[in-house]
């Protein structure tokens, strides 16, 4: 293998910059690496390289070799040993070979554009809770390293469940579930590995899409479940420039972006025929920029404040989860569809009904002059829940990217 040359060499330069705590020298080795000058790092990447050759996860193994040889997979490899090997826990999500091949991933892995993302989308500065903490139906939202912009320190995040097989735990994407099957055992390679936990997942994680990706998605959704569909609302967004507005936001000059969107079956007679201008404020009443808002977040004493300032609160009962708007003559949307994932650091939920459409319903075209609120940032309420996503301090890397640029060399 490739790896076997390349990395040696880099590794042997950058030893004498590593400084050397617990180095671990991998007792079996799946490639011919020559161990014997065994830095800590060397010894994790080997050891993490062993592990999953005897797991039989050789995909995978492949694409971490090749990886480390790259300038940004050593930095966030090196980034990810400095963490465990401090005892921290964090989780890396290892897709099967299976997976690999069905996400149409194949070696040179490296020559795919989206590796980055992708690989650092399953990598996890945390435990996973265990499947027995997972409550029925509830969602755990879990932060990975992977950027939710290209300059932004803030990891986009995955949104876990509970499985259906005893002892697994689900990922939920837009396009459905992909499934945790369980631990890979470290066996001697504990030491080296340190606070890392290997899972093996059934798939490809898929990174979070753009707004208009979903909405196209589920729009197509109409057909076949007729309640669920977006069309109305997707048409609607894009006919009055909301949905460039919302698609460009991102955590950089935003603080979040929280979108209930409103199911087919939330309109009634020709409202989405009705004036760009109408429809702008009332577009405006089911988003706010101020703050991402998962379903964990939807309790009683969360109160969050929409683009148009109108406010909603939430209310759980025996039927579901309810947004509760401020605006009284719309009651109560039922969430049909919640933590729907978006580029940049949003999230979506379903609802069905409209949270704001005074004006819409009592007005013709005339109406609705006021649009310069539509695309300001609500309010945070004191209150509210907060999910957001948290800063991570990862990737702390050592100064050896130009030492490993030369090794690439060879
Ligand atoms: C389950 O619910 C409890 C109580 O709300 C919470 O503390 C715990 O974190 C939840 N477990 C998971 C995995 O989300
Ligand atoms: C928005 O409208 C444009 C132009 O009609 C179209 O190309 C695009 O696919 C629409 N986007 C969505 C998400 O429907
Ligand atoms: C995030 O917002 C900034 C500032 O408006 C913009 O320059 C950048 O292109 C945006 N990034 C993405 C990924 O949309
Ligand atoms: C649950 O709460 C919603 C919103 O207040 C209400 O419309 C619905 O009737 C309630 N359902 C039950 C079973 O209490
Ligand atoms: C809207 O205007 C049309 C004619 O332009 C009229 O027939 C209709 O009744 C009006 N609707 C409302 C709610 O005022």
């Amino acid at each position: 293998m490739r790896y076997t040359t390349t990395l040696v060499s880099t590794l042997t330069l950058l030893a004498s910059l590593v400084s050397p705590i617990a180095a671990q020298s991998a007792a079996q080795q799946p490639v011919s690496v020559d161990c014997t000058d065994s830095s800590t790092f060397q010894g994790f990447v080997n050891a993490l390289l062993t592990v999953l050759h005897y797991s039989n996860n050789l995909a995978f193994e492949e694409v971490i070799a090749e990886w480390s040889e790259t300038e940004a997979g050593y930095e966030v490899l090196e980034g990810v040993w400095t963490a465990v090997s401090q005892r921290e826990d964090w989780t890396l999500l290892v897709p099967t070979d299976a997976a690999l091949t069905s996400a149409g991933l194949t070696a040179p892995y490296t020559n795919n554009q989206d590796l980055y993302s992708i690989l650092t989308y399953h990598i996890l500065p945390l435990a996973l809770p265990s499947y027995n903490t997972f409550n029925a139906s509830a969602h755990y939202i879990a932060e990975t390293i992977a950027p939710i912009t290209a300059t932004s320190d803030v990891g986009a995040d995955l949104v876990l469940q509970m499985g259906k097989t005893d002892g697994q735990i689900s990922v939920v994407a837009l396009k459905g579930e992909s499934t945790i099957t369980g631990e890979i055992g470290k066996g001697d390679q504990a030491g080296a590995l340190g606070g890392l936990t290997l899972m093996s997942v059934d798939a490809v994680l898929p990174v979070p899409a753009s707004l208009p990706e979903v909405l196209i998605t589920l729009a197509k959704a109409t057909t076949e479940a007729s309640s669920s569909g977006l069309a109305l609302y997707t048409t609607a967004l894009n006919n009055s420039k909301v949905l460039n507005t919302l698609t460009n936001l991102n955590i950089s000059n935003a603080k979040g972006l929280t979108v209930f969107a409103p199911a087919d079956v939330a309109f009634s007679g020709n409202q989405a025929s009705t004036s760009a201008a109408a429809w702008l404020k009332v577009l405006a009443g089911h988003y706010t920029s101020s703050q991402t808002l998962y379903s964990s977040g939807f309790t009683a004493s969360a109160k969050l404040f929409m683009s148009s300032a109108n406010a909603v609160t939430f209310v759980t009962n025996s039927s579901g989860t309810y947004v509760v708007s401020s605006d009284a003559s719309k009651g109560s949307a039922k969430i049909i569809r919640s933590d729907i994932l978006l580029q940049g650091g949003g999230v979506l939920h379903v609802v069905d009904r409209l949270l704001a459409s005074t004006v819409l319903e009592s007005t013709n075209s005339t109406a609705g002059g006021s649009t310069s609120n539509a695309a300001t940032g609500g309010t945070l309420a004191s209150s509210a829940m907060l999910s957001y996503a948290s800063g991570n301090s990862l990737l702390a890397v050592v100064a050896c990217i130009g030492m490993a640029a030369i090794g690439f060399s060879i």
